[in-house]
């Protein structure tokens, strides 16, 4: 079942949207290479629990940690651990908070300084593609057409791998919600959109093959060829003419420009 939102609802969700726009801001202004992804979760955790809002990931089917911290072949879903991040790593944050009753859950992948062309380029068509999925979230479009759109700039375009086992997600009082939005799929096809429907999109695209495993710990998804993926997430909300974006990039990107250790060079 769909839940579409009140306009009052939607302002709630941006709010929460925005808190975790802000959580991932305070890492785009810390992170650099000697810094565990252990300490990224303990900044995030510690600043929304500041902002009167709870970590919604921590204990979600038992989930253990307050953020995944995906790093290079890890696709989505990593634990963070102790393991000094080193230049030339690539890292999603992705954050999930209740705030007033409504989940924020959105994503970012940073640059540790110098890394290869083609990685640069499949952050950069990886982002391209979240918004190119983003321009089809108006009214009477399908989820096929969000879909076709992002796997159109990159399995068709660039030839990466369109990872087919996670997809994103409807948002509201719960994390997941209907419909499903996969990454992939047909134009025309799939549930239609109507006004206030709010959407997680969520690319996760490898630098070769779509292929992916789960790890023992039952969480931590890698790619089968180990190669890097990336994953970029917005919250959206359907609207007639244009989707309106609830979280917030610009000030993640500030942060990123401003911060010597990240590499920004792509945009
Ligand atoms: N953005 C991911 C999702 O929507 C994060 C979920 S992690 C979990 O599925 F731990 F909460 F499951
Ligand atoms: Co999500």
């Amino acid at each position: 079942m769909m839940i579409h939102k009140t306009e009052a609802e939607v302002a709630l969700m941006k709010e929460a949207a925005t808190l975790v726009s802000k959580t991932l801001t305070e890492v785009a202004q810390v992170l650099k290479p000697g810094m565990t992804t252990l300490q990224i979760d303990k900044i995030c955790g510690d600043f929304v629990k500041d902002h009167k809002a709870i970590p919604s990931f921590y204990n979600y089917r038992g989930y253990p940690f307050n953020v995944c911290a995906s790093v290079n072949d890890v696709v989505v879903h990593g634990f963070p651990n102790n393991i000094a991040l080193k230049e030339g790593d690539i890292v999603s944050v992705d954050m999930g908070v209740i705030l007033n009753g409504w989940h924020g859950d959105h994503a970012y992948t940073f640059i540790l300084g110098e890394v290869s062309a083609e990685i640069l380029q499949l952050v950069k068509v990886t982002k391209e593609s979240l918004y190119k999925g983003i321009e089809k979230a108006i009214t009477n479009n399908r989820v096929g057409d969000i879909a076709f759109a992002i796997q159109e700039h990159t399995e068709r375009k660039h030839g990466y791998g369109v990872v087919r086992e996670l997809v994103g997600h409807g948002l509201g009082r719960s994390l997941h919600e209907d419909p499903q939005v996969p990454n992939y799929g047909k134009r025309g096809t799939g549930p239609k959109l109507k006004e206030n429907l709010v959407l997680a999109i969520e690319p996760m695209i490898n630098l070769g093959s779509r292929e992916v495993y789960t790890e023992d710990d039952g969480w931590t998804v890698k790619t089968r060829d180990g190669k890097v993926s990336v994953h970029f997430e917005h919250d959206v909300c359907v609207k007639r003419n244009q989707a309106l974006i609830l979280s917030d990039y610009s000030i993640i990107e500030a942060a990123e420009k401003a911060n010597p250790n990240l590499n920004t060079s792509y945009y």
